[in-house]
């Protein structure tokens, strides 16, 4: 049992003593540890923090704006918005191979952070948003890899700053709850896993900005409805994905050859394991009458059924 507001006043305590009257820097990304981390840090020392927020482009649809909103505007913390898109997008032309495309967004985060975090100057910290599990999953288990892991918030090594990793001896839900009573609204505290690689890895096969916004539209589509149904917090993991595949299908009266995507939800507790989600199927009706509604380039949604493993939770 975690007293959330003690754990902040003694965490906060420590962070000043540690950090003096130095600067500090995170790489906020807008998933639960780093935002936690960064509010956390915020509130021991203020404006001595600055977060980068690199926006790569592979974002969920308002999600960018989202962060912005609630840490730059509600919060006051200095944040430096990086729209890398272009960066991202060219990088990624013409790459069709998963584990390229992972390596590529992995290394490009890294050098864009690098190139804003070397504009600062004075720089003593590295606030990072390190859980537990994180901890216990670099042990040397000899699990084998199955996708390389880019977590955004990796850094480059020759970076000399010191670690503030005030999370690291909490769980997941330890550190909502710490994220709740720091204030934090539920859509971020509440946030389901979203890959470092983001979108990148959910349009298969080569990424164009035209198949980032097929999965951007479908997969917010998907949210609202889940939403709606009461199902946000039920289930684990729920996305869309575009397999970039045509098929025949008609439309408006006439025949049409355009995209199908795929939905995928899963139940887990670490995402090591996973069961497929029974969404119930009146939601699934009007999950996919939507997407092939509102979304011109769509004419078939299909609902992936596999557990993991064989299968893994992203298809990519
Ligand atoms: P897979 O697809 O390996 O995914 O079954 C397991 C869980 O991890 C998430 N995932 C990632 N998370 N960086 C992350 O931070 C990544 O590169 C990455 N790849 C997959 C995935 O969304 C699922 O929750």
């Amino acid at each position: 049992e975690l007293n959330a507001e003690e754990f902040i006043e003694q965490e906060v305590q420590k962070i000043k003593e540690q950090v003096g009257d130095q600067k500090v820097l995170c790489a906020l990304s807008g998933g639960v540890d780093s935002s936690v981390a960064a509010a956390l840090v915020h509130k021991a020392i203020g404006d001595q923090l600055t977060c980068i927020f690199v926006d790569h482009g592979l974002l969920r649809k308002n999600e960018a704006d989202q962060v912005m909103e609630v840490f730059a505007e509600d919060f006051h913390m200095n944040i430096i918005k990086v729209d890398a898109k272009n960066r991202f997008l060219s990088k990624l032309a013409g790459v069709t191979d998963p584990e390229q495309k992972r390596k590529i967004i992995g290394n490009e985060f890294i050098y864009v952070f690098d190139d804003e975090a070397a504009k600062l100057e004075d720089i003593g910290f590295l606030a990072q948003g390190t859980v537990y599990t994180d901890i216990m999953e670099s042990g040397t288990d000899g699990s084998k890899i199955i996708k390389s892991h880019h977590n955004v918030g990796g850094l480059p090594e020759e970076m000399e700053f010191e670690l503030i990793e005030p999370l690291k001896t909490l769980f997941k839900q330890q550190v909502r709850a710490v994220g709740t009573a720091l204030g934090i609204p539920d859509h971020i505290v509440w946030r389901q896993p979203f890959p470092g690689p983001g979108l990148g890895i959910r349009v298969l096969g080569e990424v164009t900005e035209e198949k980032l916004e097929i999965v951007r539209e479908s997969d917010a589509i998907l949210r609202e409805e889940i939403a709606k149904a009461g199902l946000d917090r039920e289930i684990w993991q729920y996305f869309t994905i575009l397999p970039n595949i045509r098929s025949v299908g008609v439309k408006d009266g006439g025949r049409s050859y355009v995209h199908t995507v795929g939905i995928r939800a899963v139940n887990s507790v670490d995402g090591v394991t996973s069961d497929w989600a029974r969404i119930p199927w009146d939601v699934l009706e009007k999950i996919s009458s939507r997407i092939v509604t509102e979304i011109e380039e769509v004419n078939r949604v299909v609902y992936d059924v596999t557990s993991k493993p064989p299968s893994t939770i992203e298809w990519e």
